[in-house]
Order: C-alpha cells, then sequence, then structure tokens
C-alpha cells in the first residue's frame, strides 16, 4: 500500500530530501530530443523494424523492412491491418501472428522470404505496457543473404581445399610420365621416317599426349593457391589481351566480337593476368559454344557503390565494375547451370571443366561475383561484379 507521503511526490519531479540532501535524481527526465526522433531512429535504423498493434494494425515499419520484403513504403499503411500489408508475404504474417500466440518467441531465428528470396533473421518481442499487457508485437530483421552467399563460398573453399589437394597430387605424378611419352614418342618417329603408318601413329600419339599435358597444367593452375600481385588494372585492357589469348587457344571463326567500354570507367585494384584469365576462358567458352559463327558482345558498367562485407563488423561501401560477356550461342540448359562452375564438370569429349571453376576462384579472390543467365541474344551471358578496391587492400 502507498503511504498518503509517497503518493504526493509528483512523478517526474525531483526525490529530495531538505534535511540532508543527497545527489539530484531525475526519476523521468523529459527527453533530450523532439518526439519526431523516435520516428527518425526507426526509420533509419539499419535493421528492418516491423511493430504490429494487438490489434492487429501496423504500427511501424521502417525503410529496411519495405525493401527486405520487396514492397514501396506508403505511409497509409501505418495502421492498415497487416494481414492486408503483407498479403503476400504469408511466411512473415505467420511469424507475426506467432507473437500473440507462442509462449516462446523465435529469437536469432531465419527464414527464406519466398516472395524476394532473400534469407532474414529475424527475432520477435512482445509489446507490454507498464502493467504487463501485451499492447503489441515487434520484429526485428535483418538481410542475410550477403552473409549467406559469404558462408557458401566459404565451404566452397574448404571443398576445393581437399580436392585441390588430390587432384595436385595426381597431376604431379601424371606430368613427368607424360613428358616421357612425347619425347620417347618424337624420338621414335625419326629413327622411322620411312615407315608411313608409323609416322601417323606416332604422331597422334604426340597430339594426345599434348593435350593430357595441357590438361595437367589446367589442373595444376587451378588447384595452386592464388597470390595475387595487385595493382592498378584496366579492364578493357585486361578484356583486349583475353581477346588475343582466348583466339590463340581457339579459333574463333566468322565469331564476331564486340566491346563496348564507357572512356571513364575506373580502373581496380586487381591483378591484371589473373583477370586476363577470367576473360580468356569466359571467350574460349563462347567460341566453343557457337563453332565458328555469332557475336559475342563484352560491355562494362559502373554500379553504385554497395555494402562490402568485410573483416569483422566493419563495414565499407565500395564503387563495383559489372563486366557482361554475352554470345549468341545455343545457351545453357538448366540442369548445366547448377553444375557449370564445378571442377572437372564438362559436357565437351575433350573439356577439363576447369575453365568456369578457375574463372569462380579469381573473382572470389577479388572478391567480387559471377552469374550466368540467358543473353539478350539468345546465348550465355556471364556477369561478373567487381569491387573497385576488394577487401585484400583495405586491410593491407
Ligand atoms: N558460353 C557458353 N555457352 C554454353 N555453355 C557453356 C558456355 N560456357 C560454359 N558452358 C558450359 O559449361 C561447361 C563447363 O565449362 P568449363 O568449366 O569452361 O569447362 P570446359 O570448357 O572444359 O567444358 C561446358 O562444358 C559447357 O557445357
Ligand atoms: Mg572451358
Amino acid at each position: 500500500m502507498a503511504t498518503a507521503k509517497s503518493r504526493k511526490a509528483a512523478p517526474g519531479r525531483l526525490a529530495q530530501k531538505t534535511a540532508n540532501p543527497e545527489p539530484r535524481v531525475y526519476v523521468s527526465a523529459p527527453p533530450p530530443v523532439a518526439p519526431s526522433f523516435y520516428h527518425d531512429l526507426v526509420w533509419n535504423l539499419r535493421n528492418g523494424v516491423l511493430a504490429v498493434t494487438e490489434s492487429g494494425q501496423i504500427a511501424v515499419m521502417n525503410d529496411v523492412a519495405y525493401r527486405i520484403f520487396g514492397l514501396t513504403p506508403r505511409e497509409s499503411d501505418i495502421g492498415r491491418p497487416y494481414s492486408a500489408v503483407l498479403k503476400d508475404l504469408p511466411d512473415v504474417m505467420r511469424i507475426v501472428a506467432g507473437a500473440f500466440e507462442l509462449s516462446h518467441l523465435p529469437n536469432r531465428a531465419e527464414l527464406r522470404v519466398k516472395r524476394t528470396n532473400k534469407v532474414i533473421g529475424y527475432t520477435l518481442s512482445q509489446v507490454r505496457d507498464t502493467r504487463g499487457r501485451i499492447t503489441g508485437a515487434t520484429l526485428f530483421i535483418k538481410d542475410l543473404t550477403r552473409v549467406e552467399q559469404l558462408e557458401e563460398r566459404e565451404r566452397l573453399r574448404d571443398r576445393l581445399a581437399a580436392l585441390g589437394e588430390m587432384a595436385a597430387a595426381i597431376a604431379h605424378e601424371v606430368k613427368n610420365p607424360l613428358a616421357g611419352i612425347e619425347v620417347m614418342a618424337g624420338l621414335l618417329k625419326r629413327q622411322l621416317l620411312d615407315n608411313q603408318d608409323a609416322q601417323s601413329i606416332l604422331k597422334d600419339i604426340i597430339k594426345e599426349a599434348k593435350m593430357a599435358n595441357a590438361i595437367v597444367v589446367e589442373v595444376l593452375d587451378f588447384v595452386r593457391p592464388i597470390r595475387l600481385q595487385v595493382e592498378d588494372s584496366r579492364l578493357d585492357e585486361v578484356v583486349r589481351d583475353a581477346m588475343a589469348m582466348a583466339e590463340s587457344h581457339r579459333n574463333r571463326g566468322q565469331v564476331e566480337v564486340s566491346m563496348s567500354f564507357p572512356d571513364d570507367l575506373p580502373g581496380i585494384q586487381g591483378d591484371p593476368h589473373q583477370l586476363r584469365q577470367i576473360f580468356t576462358n569466359l571467350l574460349t567458352n563462347a567460341f566453343e559454344a557457337m563453332n565458328g559463327a555469332g557475336q559475342v558482345s563484352i560491355s562494362a558498367a559502373q554500379l553504385p557503390a554497395e555494402e562490402e562485407v568485410a573483416v569483422g563488423s566493419d563495414v565499407k561501401a565500395v564503387p563495383m565494375i559489372q563486366v557482361e560477356v554475352s554470345d549468341s550461342g545455343p545457351g545453357v540448359p538448366p540442369e548445366v547451370i547448377d553444375k557449370m562452375f564445378s571442377p572437372f564438370f564438362t559436357t565437351k569429349p575433350q573439356g577439363s571443366g576447369l575453365g568456369l571453376a578457375i574463372v569462380r576462384k579469381i573473382v572470389d579472390a577479388h572478391d567480387g561475383r559471377i552469374d550466368v543467365s540467358a543473353g539478350p541474344q539468345g546465348g550465355a551471358r556471364f556477369r561478373i561484379i567487381l569491387p573497385v578496391t576488394g577487401n585484400h587492400e583495405l586491410f593491407r
């Protein structure tokens, strides 16, 4: 029971004794900010926030939440039933409804939002008034899509490390006997100059040995850990060099290659030799896919700075450059798309299946991304996104 004396003390006033003055304590000080501050605070949080009232109306929904859900922010959503605003997001709606039904609310749970295909981490809390009555619910969300991509990359790296050790050991063992076969076949060829049958068989043996050797070299290339020799690199020069390299690997026949790079494209911090390998492999594949006729176009554009996850919780926004290589070949069948970047996956009788695995490895080493889709000319379109400055530079 409260005494008459304590009831007299107005809330928000100084608790003060006259006889023995103690340090002044504000029981509830007026906030040093305008009421709009709370709106701005929630709106600008880097996590998504969605709050609903007990009667199911939206009380708060911030910019990040709209973005994660793939919705357009509308002021009129405030006060509308959440079941109407989130009607295309049944998975999210179910979670919010749980706030009023569940006894244990999920903390740091994860969900893939079907509508936007984003992976979100979320925490659900109840809003209670001072008497403990539930008056609403809040959903805190964070977009984990990028984190997931990084984890996936990490897993792939581990897998490749194990596979790589084995492949390197085998490639090493095979390299010497192969060189032996080639040399000895050459000797024999010179000794049997007047035997036409033997000449033609030995020519084939030498050709096959050379081809096997090329695969071994590619395997070793693939498994060797990448050490980037980073310098200022101009992608237009890199791509031009790659064209010459690809043509020396593979006769391009009637294939036309066009290149469109903006004049003001910034250079990037990267290893020009490794970067050249990316485009050499992509162009070689394009020439092979088109079998002598068609078009390949290579274009580049600068993308606005995006958030790059760096070491620890440090985040740095870096401009990105996107390069597209598209061809007018047959395109990539859906069942191939998932596997084409895996080492040793090939649909070609003489393929090594390492071209794209090497491409991916180099793109990764530059903190970039690569994907493939159907191109404007019906063939394959490879899109490579590279940061102007990678983490390898930022954390030197
Ligand atoms: N431009 C392209 N068009 C169609 N399919 C492609 C293209 N590039 C790659 N592929 C597919 O991806 C597979 C893997 O390519 P890659 O790793 O370079 O190995 P390889 O060229 O030795 O087969 C190819 O065998 C092919 O099926
Ligand atoms: Mg290839």
